[in-house]
C-alpha cells in the first residue's frame, strides 16, 4: 500500500517510539461517525471491525458523547474509597439488564477473567473446602481469555504463551465441545475443582460454535460436581449472538 506523506508521518512515529507488540494495517484513522471512519487523507471506510467489537455502538453517538462530557465536567474520579451517586444506579441497571444477582465492573476482558479465576479459587477454598493450594480450574484447548501471565498459562496457542514462563499452575486443559472429556476431568480432580471456564463460542480459535446443548450440559455437570461454571462472554455477550448473553441460548 502506498502511504501519503501525512499517513507515513504517523506510521513512522509509531514504529520509532512505540513498542512493537502489534502489526496494524497501514491505515491511519483520525475520525469516526456512526459506522464510518475516515483516514488522515479524508478517505471514508465502513468500520466493519468496530475495535474488535469494543465499539459496536458506533463512533461518537451524540447521546454517549453528551453523557461523557457531562460526567467529565462534574467529577473526575471518586475511587472505591467512597460511595458515589452513579455506581449503585449502574449496578442496579446491570442487574435488571442481565438478570444476575451482582456485578463487578472491569476495565478489560483480561482483568475480568483474572477476577473470575480469583473468585473461583477463593470460593473453592472457603465454600467448597478445597485444601489450600490445590484448586484446579478446567479450561479448553483453543481458548483465548486474554494476555496476562495466568491467562496465557491456560493457553494452547504457542503465539500466546511461548517465552512467558514460568507459568501459573492449577489449570487442566481439555478439548472444547467435548462433554465426556469434561466429565472425566471433573471425576479425576473432583474435590479440587473450583471451576470450569469456557467461551460459549470460541472467538479467537476461529469462531467455533459448539454443538447445541454443550454449554447447558457443561453447566449441569458443574452443578453435579459442585464446581463453578464460568462463561467468558467477552466476545459473545451483549446481544452479539441474538440473545443478551450467548449462554441465554
Ligand atoms: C473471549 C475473550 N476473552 C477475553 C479477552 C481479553 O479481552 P481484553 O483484550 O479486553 O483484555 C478477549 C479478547 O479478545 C476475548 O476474545
Amino acid at each position: 500500500m502506498v502511504l501519503s506523506e501525512k499517513a507515513k508521518y504517523h506510521v513512522d512515529l509509531e514504529h520509532r517510539y512505540g513498542a512493537h507488540n502489534y502489526h496494524p494495517l497501514e491505515v491511519v484513522l483520525s475520525r469516526g461517525q456512526g459506522a464510518y471512519v475516515w483516514d488522515v487523507d479524508g478517505k471514508r471506510y465502513f468500520d466493519f471491525l468496530s475495535a474488535y467489537s469494543a465499539v459496536n455502538q458506533g463512533h461518537c453517538h451524540p447521546k454517549i458523547v453528551t453523557a461523557l462530557k457531562e460526567q467529565a465536567e462534574k467529577i473526575c474520579l471518586t475511587s472505591r474509597a467512597f460511595y458515589n451517586d452513579c455506581l449503585g444506579e449502574y449496578e442496579e441497571f446491570m442487574h435488571h439488564y442481565f438478570g444476575y444477582d451482582k456485578m463487578l465492573p472491569m476495565n478489560s476482558g483480561a482483568e475480568a477473567v483474572e477476577t473470575a479465576l480469583k473468585l473461583a479459587r477463593r470460593w473453592g477454598y472457603r465454600v467448597k473446602g478445597i485444601p489450600e493450594g490445590k484448586a484446579v480450574i478446567i479450561v479448553c484447548d483453543g481458548n483465548f481469555h486474554g494476555r496476562t501471565i495466568s491467562i496465557v498459562s491456560m493457553s494452547s496457542d504457542p503465539d500466546s504463551y511461548t517465552d512467558y514462563g514460568p507459568y501459573t499452575p492449577g489449570f487442566v486443559r481439555i478439548p472444547y465441545n467435548d462433554i465426556p472429556a469434561l466429565e472425566k476431568a471433573l471425576q479425576e480432580h473432583k474435590d479440587h475443582v473450583a471451576a470450569f471456564m469456557a467461551e460459549p463460542i470460541q472467538g479467537e480459535a476461529g469462531v467455533f460454535v459448539p454443538d447445541d446443548g454443550y454449554i447447558g450440559r457443561a453447566a449441569e455437570l458443574c452443578r453435579q460436581y459442585n464446581a463453578l461454571f464460568v462463561a467468558d462472554e467477552v466476545q459473545t455477550g451483549i446481544a452479539r449472538t441474538g440473545r443478551m448473553l450467548c449462554c441465554d441460548h
